[in-house]
C-alpha cells in the first residue's frame, strides 16, 4: 500500500486534533479492554496451564481448575500467577453449578469462561459409563459453565466473553472422524453459534481448534502429528494466544479459529 501526500496531511490532521483535546476528551490511540477474572477449565497442566499463563500475562486474574482436590500444579500455578485454584470432577452430574459457585467465591469479579477440560479417545465406541463421562466432561459441563456466566452477567448488567476448546479434525471435509470424542466436539462446534446467537449482547461466544498440539499423555491415544502446511506443530503457547485475542475482541462472536497449522485445511 502506497501512503500519499494527502495521507500524510490527514494523519498529521487527526495527531494535532488528539492533541487540540482536554486530557478527559481525548480520543485514545486504541480501544483497551480491560480483563477481569476468567475460569480455565482444566488449566492445571498443557494446553490449559499456558492458557492461564497467556492470559495472567495480558491482565487477567486466573482461576485454575483441576479435577482433583488441593491439585498441586493447579495450586502451585494459581500461586505462582496471583490467582485462585478450584476443584471440580465435571463427570459428575451438577459439578459446573459447584464449580461455578466455588469460581464466583474465589473471584466476584468473573468476565469469563475457556472451556479446555476434556476426555480424549480415539476409540470408535465407549462403554456406556464410560460414553456417559464423556459427553458430560466435554458438552454437558461446558454448555452449563457458560449458560450460568451468562446468567450472572445479565443479571449485573455487565458483560463477559466465553471460549470452548474444540478440535481441528472436526473441520475438516469430509469429517474423518466418528468417535464419540469427536461428536463431543462437534456439539461444541454447533454452541459457539448458539450461545452467541442465545447470550447476546451479554457474551461473546467463540471457539477454538487446535490441531495436533500435544500427544496425548497416555500411550494407548498416542498418535502422529499428520500433515500440515506449514512447517512446525502447533504450540500450546500459539492455542493460548488464540484465545486470548478471542476473549477480548469486542466485536467477533460466533466464530471459530483453527490454530493447526493448516490442517484443517488439507482435504
Ligand atoms: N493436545 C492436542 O494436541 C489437542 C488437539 C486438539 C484439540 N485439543 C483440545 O484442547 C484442549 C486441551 O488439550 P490437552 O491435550 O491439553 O487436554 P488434556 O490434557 O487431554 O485434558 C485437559 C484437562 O482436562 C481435565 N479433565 C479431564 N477429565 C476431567 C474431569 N472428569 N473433571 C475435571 N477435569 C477433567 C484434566 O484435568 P486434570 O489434569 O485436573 O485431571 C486435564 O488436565 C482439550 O479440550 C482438547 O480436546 C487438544
Amino acid at each position: 500500500m502506497q501512503i500519499t501526500g494527502g495521507d500524510i496531511k490527514l494523519m498529521s490532521m487527526f495527531r494535532d486534533a488528539r492533541h487540540s483535546l482536554s486530557p478527559a476528551r481525548r480520543i485514545p490511540a486504541t480501544v483497551t479492554f480491560r480483563p477481569r477474572a476468567v475460569l480455565v477449565t482444566g488449566g492445571a497442566r498443557r494446553i490449559g496451564r499456558a492458557i492461564c499463563e497467556a492470559l495472567s500475562a495480558r491482565g487477567w486474574q486466573v482461576v485454575v481448575h483441576a479435577r482433583t482436590p488441593g491439585d498441586e500444579d493447579a495450586v502451585a500455578l494459581a500461586d505462582r500467577l496471583g490467582g485462585k485454584p478450584v476443584f471440580a470432577d465435571l463427570s459428575r452430574q451438577g459439578a459446573a453449578d459447584g464449580l461455578f459457585a466455588d469460581t464466583l467465591a474465589a473471584a466476584p469479579d468473573i468476565r469469563a469462561v475457556v472451556c479446555n477440560a476434556a476426555v480424549f479417545s480415539t476409540a470408535m465406541e465407549l462403554p456406556p459409563d464410560e460414553a456417559a463421562k464423556l459427553a458430560t466432561v466435554n458438552v454437558e459441563a461446558p454448555l452449563r459453565l457458560v449458560e450460568l456466566l451468562a446468567g450472572h452477567l445479565a443479571d449485573r448488567g455487565e458483560r463477559g466473553s466465553a471460549a470452548y476448546l474444540l478440535d481441528c479434525r472436526i473441520l475438516r471435509q469430509p469429517a474423518e472422524e466418528d468417535t464419540p470424542y469427536a461428536a463431543s466436539k462437534r456439539a461444541l462446534w454447533r454452541a459457539v453459534r448458539a450461545d452467541a446467537v442465545r447470550f447476546a449482547p451479554t457474551l461473546s461466544v467463540n471457539g477454538v481448534a487446535p490441531g495436533p498440539v500435544l500427544p496425548p499423555a497416555d500411550a494407548e491415544n498416542r498418535e502422529k502429528g499428520g500433515p500440515m502446511l506449514l512447517p512446525r506443530r502447533p504450540s500450546p503457547g500459539d492455542v493460548a494466544a488464540a484465545v486470548g485475542f478471542l476473549l477480548e475482541a469486542g466485536a467477533v462472536t460466533g466464530q471459530v479459529l483453527a490454530v493447526d497449522s493448516g490442517q484443517s485445511i488439507l482435504t
